[in-house]
């Protein structure tokens, strides 16, 4: 990527980490990167250490301030303090190329500290730790086409990636993808805990429902099939499967339900914290 070299990234926590990584291993990216982390866990200092990043502290004691692009993977009850000190440290200029996967903070935000920046918004998930994420990816009116590119060749080396053009859009990604991976923890736990309510000793109980969650998620991924095809295929007339999908697909359709309301809830406190 010719005119964008030199990268900045701000937070490598799980997710900066995980980014810090994908970027390492991708190919087709060949950044310069500086890292600002106060506190570097050790899978992140031994990345950096071997890969011959440069890493700071903070942002103030950056030594050569100059960047193409910012990735802000900080939390985000402390963006406003880092946008100020993006502007009182780095090179004396107003407009960045941005990138940021903090939820929800709006690019208002970054366009209201950086004018007539550039500014991607992304909402990957946990998965991106293992290659395994879905990102969804909103461009501001100011981007152009060779950061959505970079910003696409980034995401996509963590996972999947697709592109929304509503920013409001990000707030049912969030409670969708975002969340998404605890939505399935909880279900596996739930399958392992019946599992030794009937008689399934606990480790084995575990094991077997992590294994149930992976395996159908490799057929997932192998399959071009529809969900419903995919549930029906396994689903014998008369079968175990098919009595307890008549209790998870009743008629008043109560699981359903919960699960909707859950989903809903997340969607609702998306948009509060965005707002
Ligand atoms: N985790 C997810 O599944 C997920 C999914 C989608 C989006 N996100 C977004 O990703 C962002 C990071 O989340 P995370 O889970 O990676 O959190 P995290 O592990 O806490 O990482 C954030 C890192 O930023 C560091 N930091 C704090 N102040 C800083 C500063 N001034 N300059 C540079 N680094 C600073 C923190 O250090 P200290 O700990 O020392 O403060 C921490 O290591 C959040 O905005 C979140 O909304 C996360």
């Amino acid at each position: 990527m010719k005119n964008l070299k030199k990268l900045l990234i701000l937070g490598a926590g799980k997710m900066g980490g995980s980014l810090l990584k994908g970027l390492i291993d991708n190919t087709e990216l060949d950044f310069d990167i500086v890292v600002v982390e106060p506190h570097l866990n050790r899978d992140n200092a031994d990345l950096i250490k071997k890969n011959k990043i440069k890493h700071y502290d903070s942002i103030q004691n950056i030594k050569d301030p100059d960047f193409d692009l910012i990735l802000f993977a900080v939390k985000p009850q402390v963006i406003e303090e880092v946008c100020n000190d993006v502007l009182e440290n780095l090179i004396q200029r107003k407009t960045f190329s941005i990138i940021s996967i903090l939820a929800g903070i709006k690019a208002k935000t970054f366009e209201g500290h950086f004018e007539n920046s550039q500014v991607i918004r992304s909402m990957p998930n946990l998965a991106a730790s293992v290659g395994s994420a879905i990102t969804a990816l909103y461009a501001n009116e100011s981007t152009d086409k060779l950061l959505k590119a970079v910003a696409d060749k980034i995401f996509s080396g963590v996972g999947e990636v697709i592109w929304v053009d509503n920013e409001d859009i990000m707030d049912v990604i969030t409670a969708t993808s975002g969340s998404g991976p605890a939505y399935y923890f909880f279900l596996t736990e739930c399958l392992s805990f019946v599992a030794q309510e009937l008689g399934l000793n606990p480790i084995d109980a575990d094991k077997l429902s992590r294994q149930v969650a992976i395996g159908s998620s490799d057929i997932m991924k192998d399959s071009n099939d529809s969900l419903s095809n995919l549930r029906e295929k396994v689903t014998s007339k008369g079968g175990t499967t098919e009595a307890a999908l008549e209790v998870l697909m009743s008629p008043d359709k109560e699981f359903f339900n919960i699960f909707k309301r859950a989903v809903n809830k997340a969607y609702k406190k998306s948009k509060e914290l965005s707002n």
